[in-house]
């Protein structure tokens, strides 16, 4: 009983679930629809800037690029724009209605170079090596098992492809994001990854570091 008892105390410590918090009002369909409704509020691209985002990945035509935690597809017009027709957008996320919303877009806005990908929290279920650059917008502090989401990843990039992480500080948003910037770099640097480049302010009052694999 004791060993059984130390086994489970070890499985539930190696494995935490850090964002559990953050996620509960992800959890209900009814949380997500509120979700949804402040991601594709009309008024967003004003503060969040989308394309200075993709401007400063360095996403260019024919590039193919990974919208990791797309919610409700967002971002995948101004991608699919961006890398254009020989170009490929992969819109992944872990919630199938989301997905259901960004299909919906896919449709309504002709997005054919747009392929929707459904992940899980440790997966997303990417091909191997195959995009040049991932963005990762307002989803970190979502992570629930940032370690094998990395690992993950990883494998999806293409040598010399870059992982762009976009999220609030702590410091204005302190009952929702878990980390401050530097310890998400940290964080991401033990996990094999290299800063690439970084600036304090971007999107809607968001810090963007771009990270290359090591
Ligand atoms: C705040 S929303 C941001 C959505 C989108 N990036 C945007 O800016 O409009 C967070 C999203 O992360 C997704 N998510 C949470 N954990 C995830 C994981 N491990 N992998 C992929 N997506 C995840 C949620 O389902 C949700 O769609």
């Amino acid at each position: 009983m004791k060993i059984f008892a130390a086994l489970l105390l070890t499985a539930v410590t190696a494995f935490p679930q850090v964002a559990a918090e953050v996620n509960k009002a992800y959890k209900t369909k009814e949380g997500r629809d509120k979700v949804a409704k402040t991601l594709d509020n009309p008024n967003r691209d004003k503060n969040q800037k989308p394309e200075e985002i993709i401007d400063l990945m360095g996403v260019k035509p024919g590039m193919s690029v990974a919208d990791i935690g797309t919610g409700t597809g967002y971002m995948l017009p101004f991608l699919s724009k961006a890398v254009g027709s020989k170009g490929k957008v992969f819109g992944e996320d872990i919630a199938d209605d989301f997905l259901d919303r960004a299909r919906a877009k896919v449709k309504s806005d002709n997005l054919a170079n747009v392929e929707l990908v459904l992940g899980n929290e440790t997966d997303p279920k990417l091909p191997p090596r195959s995009v040049d650059r991932i963005l990762v917008l307002d989803v970190y502090h979502h992570f629930d098992y940032p370690d094998k989401m990395l690992a993950n990843l990883g494998r999806a990039l293409k040598p010399g492809g870059h992982l762009a992480i976009v999220d609030f500080y702590k410091k204005d948003r302190p009952d929702h994001i878990r980390l401050e910037r530097d310890d998400v770099v940290k964080e991401i640097e033990s996990n094999g990854y290299r800063v690439v480049s970084s600036r304090e302010r971007t999107g809607n009052n968001q810090y963007m570091v771009i990270f290359e694999k090591r």
